[in-house]
């Protein structure tokens, strides 16, 4: 799997099909990182929300973790053109399929991501980074979903399986359609504080708490 190809593509190609509308959604509980002080950006990839939390919160540590090495450096020439500091970020260059670390995070941001992964990664991916949280955390979550019926349900399905058809074959993708995150979220011990849909249901970006209660990664 690799958006190494994509990358210096991938900022038009998402202003092509789907103009501001990313944007919007990752960017609805960008408050909620109020009171952080290390946020790991995973699967953070070209940068967008990165250069917007940088702004709205200068005091954060951010870390831009991925697998792409073109996708951050994609984000680092997006945070200099917007004439922010590369050097006031981390970067970590990890497959999140394999990488740990210590509880050393207030939060976690996973925007367009978790798409990524099967069934048999997926909860591998949320239990190490729950464990990479401190016990009182928040997750921030952006994502594709394909609502439950009806007209919204139809189009969406056939959005999301272009999309996947697209990107399949040019990154090597494993993920055939997108898991719900949800049971693992819970797993963790968050709750869900906020949720907010657009595009008929084709977008939802929510915002989960963990209150001092943690459960250590299997
Ligand atoms: C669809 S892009 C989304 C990028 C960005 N978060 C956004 O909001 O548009 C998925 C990103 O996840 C990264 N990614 C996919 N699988 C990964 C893995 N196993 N480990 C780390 N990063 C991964 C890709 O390199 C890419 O940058």
């Amino acid at each position: 799997m690799s958006f190494n190809r994509l990358a210096p593509h991938y900022r038009r190609l998402e202003w092509l099909l789907a103009g501001p509308r990313l944007q919007r959604c990752r960017l609805v509980h960008l408050e909620q990182l109020a009171g952080c002080r290390d946020v790991l950006l995973a699967g953070e990839g070209h940068g967008r929300f990165l250069v917007a939390a940088r702004r709205r919160w200068p005091e954060v540590r951010f870390v831009h973790l991925d697998a792409s090495p073109a996708m951050q450096s994609a984000a680092r020439s997006a945070l200099v053109n917007a004439g922010l500091l590369v050097e006031r970020v981390g970067w970590i260059t990890a497959d999140l399929r394999t990488w740990t670390a210590p509880p050393a995070f207030d939060a976690v941001v996973t925007q367009f991501a978790l798409d990524c992964f099967d069934p048999t990664e997926l909860p591998g991916v949320m239990r190490r980074l729950a464990g990479a949280l401190r016990s009182e955390a928040r997750w921030l979550w952006a994502d594709f979903q394909v609502p439950d019926r009806g007209w919204r349900r139809r189009r969406a399905q056939l959005i999301v399986a272009a999309m996947y058809g697209v990107f399949r074959p040019l990154t090597g993708l494993s993920a055939r359609r997108i898991e719900p995150v949800a049971p693992w979220l819970e797993e963790a011990g968050f709750r869900r504080s906020a949720r907010v849909e657009s595009e008929w249901g084709l977008l939802a970006a929510e915002a989960w708490q963990r209150d001092g209660h943690r459960i250590n990664p299997a």
